[in-house]
């Protein structure tokens, strides 16, 4: 049975990855959730698989060499698929150091443990035995408005503390690949939306505070513009470069969802006025007159946009949710959660919306 090392699982691509895998692979594989579990991870995310015997949580910092390696010497680890990091930017902004501690020598950690125990003597690698640095598209920087696009050979140029920290990371994988011929890849996504996100990334930020008649704080202009791309879409496509990719590539992977800011909150404004009964007291909070243009992000990115061609030539993924669908379908999935949300916003998250939003 082929064993799976996810690390950052109880976050949110990490969780909805462990889930796609579990539906896709049932009890042909085991998984092995190691997780810190700071603001970010949430167990709840993992309620429905906690009880497989297949699966085992390990509360772990990625940065703690000692506890790393216990696990690759109790366990005979086949894959490891890395999604553990700091990942807001705002955060990053506010607080660098955490950004270095864990996505950097996180990443050095992991490297050197999966090295470690997979290395045989002669400098080769058990078969099958398959490192997946999960990326960001932030680490090329940012576009002009018009029609470039982000490929796997476009050279790195990271703005925020959290996209250089991802880009040193990449850095070290790629480092590691060339040095030891450590078998690995690299995928750089773009930004992701669904079930399970916290609400401190825009989204599902938006939906909350829209439901709770809140203010819907747009940085700058509002015409920033991300590629969005629905979350499952992502974890198939994790499995798909792990399954049929070439080792040592980079696959970059992307929704072809460019969006403006505004387009993004305007939509959700609508769905939800679209999905809310008339008789939902909810109904009369959501509109328009809560858009409210903040100050802009200091080094705000203008545009993210992912040419996917390579996955889609070698490996035959490309984005299936439409964003009309997929949108329809989160803002269903946290209406249906409330009790997820209400959980999530009592802890540490509103201290620290407090301090960004001064509310
Ligand atoms: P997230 O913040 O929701 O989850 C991160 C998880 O990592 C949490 O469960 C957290 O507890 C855990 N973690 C943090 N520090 C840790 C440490 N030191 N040791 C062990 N666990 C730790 O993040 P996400 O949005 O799910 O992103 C997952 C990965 O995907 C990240 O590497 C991120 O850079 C990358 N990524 C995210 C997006 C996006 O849109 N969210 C897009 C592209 C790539
Ligand atoms: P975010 O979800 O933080 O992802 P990233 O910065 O990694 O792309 O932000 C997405 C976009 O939305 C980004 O351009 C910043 C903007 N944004 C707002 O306008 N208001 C908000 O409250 C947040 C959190 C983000």
């Amino acid at each position: 049975m082929r064993t799976y090392l996810v690390t950052g699982g109880a976050g949110f691509i990490g969780s909805n990855y462990i889930h796609y895998m579990f539906q896709k692979y049932g009890d042909s594989i085991r998984i092995i959730n190691v997780d810190a579990l700071t603001y970010a991870g949430n167990l709840e995310n993992l309620k429905e698989v906690e009880d497989r015997e297949n699966y085992t949580f390990i509360k772990a910092d990625i940065t703690d060499k000692q506890a790393i390696e216990k696990i690759f010497a109790e366990n005979n680890i086949d894959r490891v698929v890395h999604f553990a990091a700091e990942s807001h930017v705002d955060r990053s902004i506010k607080n660098p150091e955490i950004f270095i501690q864990t996505n950097v020598l996180g990443t050095a950690v992991m490297l050197n443990c999966a090295k470690a125990a997979w290395e045989q003597p002669d400098g080769s690698y058990a078969e099958g035995k398959k490192f997946l640095h999960v990326s960001t598209d932030e680490v090329y920087g940012s576009l002009e408005e018009d029609g470039e696009y982000f490929y796997e050979t476009t050279p790195y140029a990271p703005h925020s503390p959290y996209s250089a920290s991802k880009a040193s990371s990449d850095m070290l994988v790629k480092a590691y690949m060339d040095t030891y011929h450590f078998p690995a890849n690299i995928t750089n996504c773009s930004n992701n939306y669904g079930p399970y996100q916290f609400p401190e990334k825009l989204i599902p930020l938006i939906i909350n505070n829209a439901l709770h008649g809140k203010k819907l704080p747009v940085y700058g202009d509002g015409k920033n513009v991300r590629d969005w791309l629905y979350v499952v879409d992502h974890a198939k496509a994790i499995d798909m470069v792990q399954e049929k990719g070439r080792l040592f590539e980079t696959y970059n992977i992307g929704g072809h969802n460019e969006k403006q800011n505004i387009e993004i909150v305007e939509i959700i404004i609508e769905t939800l006025q679209e999905q809310l009964a008339d008789n939902d007291p909810r109904k009369a909070l959501v509109s328009k007159d809560l858009i409210t243009y903040v100050e802009d992000r200091k080094g705000h990115d203008r545009r993210y946009a992912i040419a996917p061609d390579k996955i889609k030539a070698e490996i035959g993924w490309e984005p299936e949710t439409m964003f009309k669908d997929g949108i329809k379908e989160t803002i269903k999935w946290y209406f249906e959660h409330e009790e997820w949300m209400k959980n999530v916003t009592s802890g540490d998250y509103q201290k620290y919306y407090e301090e960004m939003y001064k509310a």
